[in-house]
């Protein structure tokens, strides 16, 4: 089966999934945005409640701000896959419960062995404790470091600046270095470079 149609065939069954109790409460399932030969992955938390709403990640306030940082390093929403730990929102948007990941790890990993990203981007503490979960945020932030042969990005949540204002140059230095991390590693392996004007839209 093609990439494509085997990703979707996966997000059917995320939005029928009635695994853990979260299904009940939701409006609708969020299982990821973006194209499935993706060369980076961004993972969040959990949809928040315009999530829910439109079955799509990050298109709330959190989301608003992704974009900008997006946009300001140069890197093109439309070629980037977005998930989240969990694929349903938490009541209230609270903390997802251990039995909540546990229940919805599997089509994460399957999102990652389909799409198979030269970098994965952690959103926030619980999307890096899936890899490093001994590890503190404060402390890698901004980091490429790999596990399991693949290389992470780890970084604050873009919700975390919303709340705590001092965090968003940290968030916008993070997001330089992540920048010069792509133009690296995908200049390496696959990346051949667009003629000048088109440059800014790859990514
Ligand atoms: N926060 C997340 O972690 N994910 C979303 O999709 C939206 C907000």
């Amino acid at each position: 089966m093609h990439r494509e149609e085997t990703l979707n065939a996966l997000h059917a069954q995320i939005r029928a999934c009635t695994a853990c109790p979260l299904h009940r409460g939701r409006t609708n399932a969020v299982p990821g945005d973006g194209p499935a030969d993706a060369l980076i992955m961004f993972v969040g938390e959990a949809p928040g409640f315009h999530e829910d709403q439109q079955g799509v990640p990050f298109v709330g306030a959190a989301g608003r701000l992704l974009n900008e940082l997006l946009e300001k390093s140069g890197i093109a929403r439309r070629q980037v896959f977005i998930t989240n730990v969990i694929k349903c929102r938490p009541p209230g948007n609270r903390d997802p419960e251990v039995d909540e990941v546990t229940a919805c790890k599997h089509f994460l990993d399957s999102q990652i062995e389909i799409i198979a990203p030269k970098v994965i981007v952690t959103l926030g503490r619980h999307s890096m404790a899936r890899a490093f979960p001994e590890t503190k945020i404060s402390q890698i932030h901004g980091q490429p470091r790999s596990a399991a042969g693949q290389i992470y990005f780890p970084m604050y949540h873009p919700a975390a600046a919303l709340h705590q204002p001092s965090l968003r140059s940290v968030i916008d230095a993070d997001f330089g270095l992540l920048r010069a991390l792509l133009d690296d590693k995908l200049a390496a392996e696959t990346y051949t470079p667009p003629p000048e004007a088109e440059q800014l839209s790859l990514f």
